[in-house]
Formats: structure tokens, sequence, C-alpha cells
């Protein structure tokens, strides 16, 4: 079977031609982020405009690379949430009149199964295997800080969340804060190899009322008053990005682990823009009693190839999507 899938929830409009769930065809991603950096983050209205602007060459260029044409499409899937609600709009209706006018049943996704499903890929730098079930996911991006369970494919529950910002939110605020520019979490990571990250004792954990809920705000306020203090003095930046950093991985691998005590599992999945991170990456692995998998960052970051992963699964299971799909900016997994 062959799945066109479009992307389009934050702000990477993407394309791919999935075959049986596994073998990649063709992948656009038409990432706006240089547009956006001089926002020092995502404006949701140039983001729905550039995904109008991009979403059908996206689309023409990833059936070109395939080098098939539409009679060789079987079905067309789509994300539709949770994400930006102009920016799906765009994805959804796009989407909804390519299957009705080329006659091709329609799938819908949650984003976030698409990052869990990437792994199943068989691409350079995943697994050679599917991840043995039941595993955990934790998902960290811009827009999400997610502990899936995943007991088995396409059962999975949300078992941990942020309370206030996501991950790759505080880096980019954090990152912003100390003048390094958007996105901030490769900024970040960058110029914390020169900085001690014991220099600032940054709160790790935040007080909450379940271990496996995530904060970052009271991290990025500490952030805040550090910066405060050294008043127009030079600011040791990498010495503040290494402390930052290295609190926010420590919140990430202890709930990860707290979740791991909770519920069991046979691996360890990290997925989003902010599992490029080598210090994550590094801790997780050295800490977890059990194997800890991150797919290619160019399929941790958003793509639409993960998302044609994820729709073979409902294809099979014979879940498909009416024309009358509608976004959810909200959707839970
Ligand atoms: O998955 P993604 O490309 O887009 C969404 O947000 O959905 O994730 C982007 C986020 C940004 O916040 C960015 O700062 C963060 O991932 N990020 C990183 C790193 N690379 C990207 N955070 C920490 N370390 C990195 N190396
Ligand atoms: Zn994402």
């Amino acid at each position: 079977m062959r799945i066109l899938a479009i992307e389009t929830s934050c702000d990477e409009t993407a394309a791919a031609v999935v075959e049986d769930g596994r073998v990649l065809r063709s992948h656009v991603v038409a990432s706006q982020a240089a547009f956006h950096a001089k926002y020092g983050g995502i404006f949701p209205e140039l983001a729905a405009r550039m995904h109008v602007e991009a979403i059908v060459p996206v689309t023409r260029e990833a059936l070109s690379q395939a080098g098939l044409s539409w009679e060789a499409i079987d079905a067309i899937a789509v994300t539709y949430g949770p994400g930006l609600p102009g920016s799906l709009v765009v994805g959804v209706s796009f989407a909804k009149a390519l299957a009705f006018a080329r006659r091709k049943p329609l799938i819908a996704v949650n984003h976030l199964e698409g990052h869990l499903y990437a792994h199943r890929l068989r691409v350079e730098g995943n697994p050679p295997e599917d991840l043995p079930t039941p595993f955990l996911a934790l998902i960290v991006s811009g827009g999400h800080t997610e502990l899936i369970w995943a007991r088995d494919l396409l059962d999975h529950r949300r078992v941990g969340w942020t309370i206030d910002d996501a991950a790759g939110e505080a880096f980019d605020k954090v990152a912003r804060l100390l003048g390094l520019g958007f996105p901030g979490g490769p900024a970040i990571e960058r110029i914390a190899r020169e900085g001690d990250p014991q220099a600032f004792p940054f709160p790790a954990l935040p007080k909450v009322d379940d271990p496996l809920w995530f904060s970052f705000s009271g991290l990025k306020t500490a952030v805040l008053r550090a910066v405060e203090r050294f008043q127009g003095q030079p600011l040791p930046v990498a010495d503040l990005a290494a402390s930052f950093q290295a609190a926010v991985v420590e919140q990430l691998v202890t709930k990860t682990l707290e979740a791991l005590r909770r519920y069991e599992a046979r691996a360890i999945l990290i997925s989003g823009g902010v599992s490029a991170n080598q210090l994550l990456r590094s801790e997780m692995a050295r800490r977890a009693p059990v194997p800890v998998v991150a797919p290619p960052p160019w399929l941790c970051t958003d793509n639409a190839a993960m998302i044609g992963a994820a729709a073979e699964l409902h294809a099979r299971a014979g879940r498909f999507a009416s024309l009358d799909l509608e976004v959810d900016p909200d959707a839970k997994i």
C-alpha cells in the first residue's frame, strides 16, 4: 500500500510517500524556521500563509521524487492535530480536496502517533527491528513534552505532560534571553559545550503534584534572575547555557525513569526536535535499564514520512476518515 502523507501542524510543510508503512519512497520538508527567526518564535498567522504557498509544490515534489503517478497512490494521510489551528486547516483542507478529486481513501493521523512510529521506517539510523512493546516514548519538541506508554501498536496512553512550557519552548525562550537566536536548542547545545554545567545551581526538578508532570517555568525564571544579576556586565553565556541544559536534561531523564518504574516497558523511544540533543541522548542511554532508541534527527523533527508510517497502521486496522474530517488543535493521543 502506497500512502501520500501530508503534515502541516506547525512550521514545516511536508509531504512524503510511504510504502507498506516501512519504505520511504520520497520525503520533502519545506521549513519556515528562517522566516520565523526574526520574530524569535513561530508566528502562527505567517505559518498558515506559508503553508498555503508551499503545499502544492511540496506535494508535487514528493510524488515526482517517488516517480509515481496518482494511479499508484492508494490513500492520502494527513495530520489533523494537535498543532496550530491555522496550519492544520491548510493540510487537512488540501488532503480532503485531494482525496475527493482523486477518489482516494483518507486517513487521519494524530501528530504524536507520527513521532511514535517514525522508528518503523526502514531508513539508516533507525533500529533494525520494531521496538518491542510495551515501550515508553518521550516526545519533546517546541510544542510538546509528552510521556506516552505504548502497550501495543495503536494502543497508547499519555502518562506525563507539561503543565506550562514545552521543553523546546524553554530552550527557545532561554536562548532569546541569552541573545542566541532561534531556534534556541541547537544554539544552546553548541555554546554549552564550552560552559560549566555546575556553574549555576538551577532547579532541575519542579514542585508538581504528580512526579510525571513536567514544568519549565520555574527554571526559566531562575535563568532570568541569574541574567538580571549581571546588570550590563558581560554574561557568562556558556556557563548559563550549560547549567540550563543540564537542568532540562535532568528533569527529562528523571521523569522518564520514574515512568519506567510505574509502567512496564521494554524500551525507551525519544523523539521530537529536542531529542537531537546529545546530552539528553547520552544521559538517557547511560541511566536507563532498557535500550534507548532515537530515530535519526531528520525523522525526529516534524516530517510527513512519520505520518505515512503511522497511517499505514490505521489503514491496516480499517480506520479511514470521512471528508467531514476536521482539525483538532488540542487532539490528545
Ligand atoms: O520537532 P521540532 O522540529 O518542531 C516542533 O516544535 O514541533 O522541534 C523544534 C524544537 C525547538 O524548540 C528547538 O529549539 C528544539 O526543538 N531543538 C533542540 C535541539 N534541536 C532542536 N533542543 C535542544 N537541543 C537541540 N540540539
Ligand atoms: Zn512534532
